[in-house]
């Protein structure tokens, strides 16, 4: 099973890449996904345009007419749970994040996913912002997730003791609904 990791902050000097990273490296450890890739969306660049038929309407990656959708949709599709890397800005979550779950809709259907956040209150108001945008594409959040203070996310890195045992504690339970919800993928993907 294949964990994606999305860092959610395309700004230069960004924090969240740093927090993709560590987040990355511990779920690799950790091994309760055999597979775990880390997707920058500052790589991505994905444009704001959007395809004339709305996501929702699709049910291939070959639908799409846009050469850069066709490669966000074969990427997502491969994921069987995500971690969305949020930053909070201005009490909401990033506006790249939100392009990019726009741009699909089957591809998320019926996944997990869990939020890593840093901020004030550990990115908590852009983390609660995220959440119906999440269900909205029929992605299914679970209610663990990772919040992390400015003084742990140093230069070289992340140092959180309760970030670590956070990010454990999600990982088992993300890789549980990422299996149970595989058949549940099967049966409601429109034939
Ligand atoms: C436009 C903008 C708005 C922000 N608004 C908030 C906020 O509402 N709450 C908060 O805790 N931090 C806020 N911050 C501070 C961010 O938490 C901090 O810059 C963090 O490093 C952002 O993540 P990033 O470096 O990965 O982009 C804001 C930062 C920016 C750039």
């Amino acid at each position: 099973m294949k964990l994606q990791i999305l860092v959610g902050s395309v700004r230069e000097s960004r924090e969240s890449f740093k927090i993709g990273q560590w987040f990355s490296k511990g779920a690799t450890q950790e091994g309760s996904f055999n597979e775990v890739e880390l997707i920058d969306l500052k790589d991505w660049d994905l444009p704001l345009k959007m395809e004339a038929e709305t996501a929702d309407s699709r049910h291939s990656t070959d639908e799409y007419r846009y050469e850069y959708t066709k490669k966000w949709s074969a990427k997502i599709s491969e994921g069987d749970a995500y971690i969305f890397v949020t930053p909070e800005y201005n009490h909401g979550y990033s506006a790249p994040l939100k392009n990019a779950i726009d741009l699909l809709y089957y591809e998320w259907a019926h996944k997990p996913a869990a939020m890593v956040s840093l901020g004030g209150v550990g990115g908590a108001r852009g983390m609660e912002a995220l959440i119906p945008v999440l269900v909205a594409v029929q992605i299914i959040p679970i209610a663990y997730n990772v919040r992390l203070s400015y003084d742990e996310v140093k230069d070289d890195g992340v140092e959180s003791e309760q970030g670590e045992q956070r990010a454990k504690g999600l990982l088992p339970p993300l890789a549980a609904y990422a299996k149970a919800l595989q058949p549940v993928r099967e049966q409601l993907r429109p034939k």
